[in-house]
This record gives C-alpha cells, structure tokens and sequence, in this order.
C-alpha cells in the first residue's frame, strides 16, 4: 500500500430538500451572484423557478449564464468570465450536470487568469487556481464534479478537450430528486461514467490497498443494482440516491486511496472521441471500456488476478479457469451497459476509422499512457478504437 495525502474542501448538503440552506450556503461570499446553467433542463423542472425565488427573496442580485453546452466549450468560459468581471460577481451558483459545474469552475478561475487566451489556463500545467468562491446544485449523477477540483473544458475549432484542476466547489448541493427528470440514456451514461471512474482506479497494480478496492467493489455493486430500478422507475428515490451518492465518491479520490495510478486510460481515449465527434462522454466510455479491458488482458496475462477478482467480487463468478473467469467478467460488465440502451459501438454513432491515428497520438501525448496499469502504445489505442467499431 503506498502513501497518500487528501483533502476534499467542499461540503456536500445531500438530500431531499437540502435547497433550503442555500441563502445560508451563499451569503457569506456576498449578494452578486452568477447563475450558471445549461441548456434549459432547469426550466422545464422548475428548479430554475425554484432558485431564482429564493435568491430574489433572499436579497441577492442574479445575473445569469445559461446555455452551457455538454462538453461545455472554451466560448462558454469566456462569456461567463466576462460577466463575472463586467458585473463584480461575488460568488458563483451552478445549476445541473457535469458540464454547467466543469464551465462554472473554469470561470470561476478564469476571473483570476492573468493572460490574454483563457484556452491557455485550460491548456496550461497548473493545480488549483485562485477562483470565485463556487456552489453548485447537482442534476446528473455522473461525473463526480460536485466533489472533486477538476472540470473539463472542450475547444472544438483544434478537436480537444481538456482536463485540469481548477477549483472545488465550496458547497453541492446534492437531492437526488432533482435527477427524476434525468432521460434513460442520460442516466445509463451517467452510472457508465461513475464505473469508469471506478475501473480507472480499481485497474492498479497495488495488490493490497483493501479499503480502495472494497470500496471500489462497493461502488459497482451499488451502481449494478440501482440503474436498472432507475431506469424503470424514475422516481424511485432510494435508487437515485445511490446512484447520486456513488457519483460524487466514484471520482473524488478516496477510491485511489494507498494505489498506483491506473493513468485513467479509458478517459484519455474518451476525451479524443468527444473532442472529434462530440458525444456523450459516459457513453464513450461505455463502449471503451470493455475493449480495452479484453486488449489489456490479451497484452499481459500477468494482470488477470486483477480481473478474476472483478469477476468475483463485483459479478459473484467463480470458476477454475483463470482467464474464462476474467473474460466472463468484462462479458457482463459489457452486457450490462448493453441493456441499458445505450449504444455499445463506435459505428451506431456514425465513427469510422478517419482521425483514429491523430486521437490515438493525442491520447498517449508524451508517452502517458505508456505509464498506464498496461502500457499503451499509440498502435495499441488504434487497435481499441477499432475493436470499440462494431
Ligand atoms: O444542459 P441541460 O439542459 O441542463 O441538459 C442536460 C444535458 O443535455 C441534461 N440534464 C442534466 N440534468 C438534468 C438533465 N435533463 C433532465 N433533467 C435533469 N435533472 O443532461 C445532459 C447532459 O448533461 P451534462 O452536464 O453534459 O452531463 P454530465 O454530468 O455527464 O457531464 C459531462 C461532462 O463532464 C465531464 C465530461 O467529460 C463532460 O464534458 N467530466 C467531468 C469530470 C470532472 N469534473 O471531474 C470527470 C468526468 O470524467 C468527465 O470527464
Ligand atoms: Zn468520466
């Protein structure tokens, strides 16, 4: 087990009507408040209604920035920074998925960034930068983003999409009543994302960090029971909850505790797919996954204890065999996304082979993933891409 520092400054409000604290939650950083949303999901919940009666009750001046993009984009930064600046925000609210926090961050540091080209902080080598202070409402159990410093901002004139540190959320506000509205395929690319975040921190070479794993192995359990409950009932509040809770931990570090980075290869590979075709970010992930996982495990045998204890813990296999079990393993995990409806191959989304070399080159730049819990080579990415097409 090897050492590890961790701090996680922000303070989540879980729970059926935790909105109720959060004039109390934002007063202290001030009254101009810079409302960040996405593209109308809100409205037609009335959440937006919701916050808006209660900042305006509460006294606070409100100027908004909505229409945030999945796979939010460098423009959106831009515009919210503006604001920020041109109206002297005090504190900025996110209200909804991944993206409106991941862009809710990027401004929120992007109001402190010195240089001229806000795509510079997003591409440049930094931790956590001085930010606006930033709360947010959660929507989408997905990405983590409640929970951890990180956001990810795409540029799609240049085909990239990046990912940094830029600042935690002060407060989450996290009621899982809030995702009833969330679509199936939302909702099944959400929990494929929060076992993304799972596998790339189960998928390590550190044999004996017993609480990650165990916590890791919890995790997929919770997230294979509750999708399907919440995706035949919507409103099912016990299933959203888990699926919520298991969001903001799947991400947050604390799975990694005591372990050898994995070098998150699928989400490297996933970035490229996004950044070329802009699709749904779980969904990439969905259909990776299981193919790099076969690749990987065809690459080097020395990691099928890895698997075989997948395949036990996670799915209650068992068998003398250790690769059949290994195998039978990543066969359920890919039948399991595979009911959930959403597309499991590369060519339902109308991708072919054309940028596979470029995305494969931008996925290893400087050799990262050759660091990764199997090395990876450019060829190797192109050979996944291609088995990820049908
Ligand atoms: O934009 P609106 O109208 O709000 O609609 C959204 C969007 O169309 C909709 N939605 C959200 N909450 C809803 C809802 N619809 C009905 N009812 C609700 N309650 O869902 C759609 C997807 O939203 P989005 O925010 O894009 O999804 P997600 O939370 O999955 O975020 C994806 C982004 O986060 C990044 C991804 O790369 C992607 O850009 N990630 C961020 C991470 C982080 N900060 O740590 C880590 C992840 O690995 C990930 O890379
Ligand atoms: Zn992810």
């Amino acid at each position: 087990m090897l050492n590890y520092s961790h701090t996680i400054p922000t303070k989540l409000y879980f729970g059926k009507g935790q909105i109720a604290k959060l004039a109390e939650i934002l007063r202290p950083f001030g009254r101009k408040v810079l409302l960040a949303y996405g593209g109308g999901s809100i409205k037609k919940t009335g959440l937006y209604d919701q916050v808006m009666d209660i900042l305006s009750d509460e006294g606070f001046t409100v100027v908004e920035c909505g229409g945030i993009e999945p796979n939010p984009r460098i423009e959106s930064v831009e515009r919210g920074v503006k604001l920020c600046k041109e109206h002297g925000i005090d504190v900025i609210l996110a209200v909804g998925g991944g993206s409106t926090i991941d862009c809710a961050k990027a401004i929120a540091a992007g109001v402190y960034y010195e240089g001229d080209d806000l795509w510079q902080m997003v591409a440049g080598r930094h931790g956590i930068l001085k930010a606006l202070p930033l709360v947010d409402i959660l929507t989408l159990s997905a990405t983590g983003s409640e929970y951890d410093g990180g956001g990810v901002i795409s540029n799609m004139k240049i085909n990239q999409k990046l990912g940094n540190s830029y600042t935690f959320p002060a407060a989450s506000i996290c009621d899982p009543t809030y995702t009833f509205t969330v679509s199936k395929y939302q909702t099944a690319a959400g929990t494929a994302d929060i076992i993304s975040h799972t596998c790339e921190e189960y998928f390590s070479r550190t044999p004996d960090s017993d609480l990650a794993d165990g916590i890791c192995e919890t995790i997929f359990r919770t997230a294979i029971k509750n999708l399907p409950i919440a995706l035949a009932e919507p409103d099912n509040y016990s299933a959203r909850a888990n699926l919520m809770s298991i969001s903001s931990i799947a991400c947050s570090g604390i799975p990694s505790y005591g372990k050898q980075s994995s070098g998150w290869p699928c989400h490297a590979m996933e970035h490229e797919l996004s950044a070329y075709y802009d699709i749904t970010h779980g969904v990439g992930l969905a259909i990776l996954t299981p193919r790099w996982m076969r690749h990987i495990l065809k690459k080097d045998p020395g990691c099928a204890w890895r698997f075989v204890r997948f395949a036990k813990n996670v799915w209650g296999l068992d068998g003398e065999d250790e690769t059949e079990l290994a195998l039978a393993g990543i066969d359920k995990l890919e039948a399991f996304f595979r009911e959930s409806g959403i597309p499991m191959t590369l060519s339902e989304l109308g991708i072919g082979t054309e940028h596979f070399e470029a995305m494969a080159a931008h996925a290893n730049l400087g050799g990262r993933l050759s660091r990764s819990f199997v090395p990876l080579t450019d060829a190797d990415i192109v050979e996944i891409f291609e088995a990820c097409l049908d």
